[in-house]
């Protein structure tokens, strides 16, 4: 969790230093006050890069030549500061003063997650965005899935070359048993972390959406088949996409529903509420593997939602028990609780209207 952060011209904010609350945090403001602004500069600083898919240049204030961003963060036995910036000459990322970790040092350090408006496409979007949650989950589970990922990123990439080359199949050959290794290592860690996180994702698809829910992985290639007798099968139209089309990389999470869930699916909000309850799983699964509470960024959490829903968000996230950095367009959302720190924002300028209890 973090307990100082400073900003500097990210986005329309030109300079801000919060102390925030361990607990829960509510920024709000006007329409375009700089709400989401802070946010993903929070995000940025756990992850190297936008929540939004935003690139990192549209990022810096306009008229200024970089931005930085700064932030001290409680880990599990002492603090560490963690500090970005963008400049001309790219990105720096610095944990304790050292450069080398990049961005995964970043998601060590502070891990997140965010529920924003975009959040639906977690369910109503295409696979990518569920490998990238599933993978995210066994990036803090799986003490190694960033190895294995990486490992296995390298081998496709080196394969795809092969096929785009358009190399003899004994060379393409050459590159299948490492990448079928790799997958198999990636696919483990995968199959293995959902495991871990199923018990949270049914009892938050209960509290959220009142219905059983159902999670089965989907590898990329054909159920029950060996990933080497499928590119064996497959070599003609790899060769002919100058791609690997089967393998860990299209692989999907399926969630399965009743009949009367798919029927209310087709409601922005009731898939904002189904991908809400996935990220609060994943937050919590999290939570219990590194043994400390995450940072959870909840981005107008109120919008698409009725009432009944928004209540059930707000007690979902309250039983987490994680860091909440909210915003809202009034001073106040469900669930807030009593002691809450109170920031408002104006025109990229930031005011604290009630300090947290628990700064140090
Ligand atoms: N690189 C930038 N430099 C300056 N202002 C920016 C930049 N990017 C976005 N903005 C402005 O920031 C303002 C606040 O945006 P945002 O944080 O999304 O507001 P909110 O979430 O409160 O509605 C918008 O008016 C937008 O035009
Ligand atoms: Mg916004």
């Amino acid at each position: 969790m973090i307990r100082l952060f400073r900003v500097s011209n990210f986005r329309c904010l030109e300079s801000a230093e919060l102390t925030l609350s361990s607990d829960f945090n509510l920024i709000y403001g006007a329409n375009a006050s700089g709400k989401t602004s802070l946010l993903e500069a929070l995000a940025y600083l756990g992850r190297g890069k936008s929540f939004r898919g935003a690139s990192t240049t549209n990022l810096v204030q306009h008229g200024r030549e970089e931005f930085v961003l700064f932030g001290q963060v409680d880990g599990l036995a002492r603090t560490r500061s963690l500090g970005v910036r963008n400049s001309r000459a790219g990105l720096e990322v610095r944990v304790d003063g050292d450069s080398e970790g990049g961005a995964a040092a970043l998601a060590e350090a502070l891990p997140l997650q965010v529920i924003d408006p975009e959040v639906h496409n977690l369910v109503a979007g295409g696979p990518e965005q569920r490998r990238r949650f599933l993978d995210w989950v066994a990036f803090h589970v799986e003490q190694d899935h960033l190895l294995a990922w990486r490992r296995f990123r390298r081998a496709l990439k080196q394969r795809n070359a092969a096929l785009r080359a358009k190399s003899g199949p004994a060379t393409i050959h050459s590159w299948n048993a490492e990448f079928v290794t790799l997958s198999g290592e990636l696919d483990e860690s995968r199959r293995r972390s959902l495991d871990v996180a199923l018990e949270s994702l049914a009892g938050f698809g209960l509290d959220l959406l009142g219905t059983e829910l159902g999670f089965e992985y989907q590898q990329g290639w054909s159920k029950g088949r060996e990933l080497a007798d499928v590119l064996e099968e497959g070599l003609e139209r790899d060769l002919q996409m100058g791609a690997t089309q089967h393998g860990p990389h299209r692989a999907d999470l399926k969630i399965s529903y009743d009949e009367k869930q798919a029927r209310k699916l087709v409601s922005r909000g009731q898939q904002k509420l189904l991908a809400s309850a996935m990220i609060l799983a994943a937050t919590e699964t999290a939570q219990t593997a590194l043994e400390r509470p995450l940072l959870l960024l909840l981005d107008d959490p109120a919008a698409e939602l009725d009432a009944e829903s928004l209540e059930r968000l707000m007690s979902g996230v309250a039983r987490l028990g994680c860091q909440v950095v909210a915003t809202s367009l009034e001073p106040g959302l469900p669930g807030t609780p009593v002691g809450a720190a109170l920031f408002h924002v104006e025109h990229g300028v930031l005011t604290v209207i009630q300090a947290p209890e628990d700064s140090p």
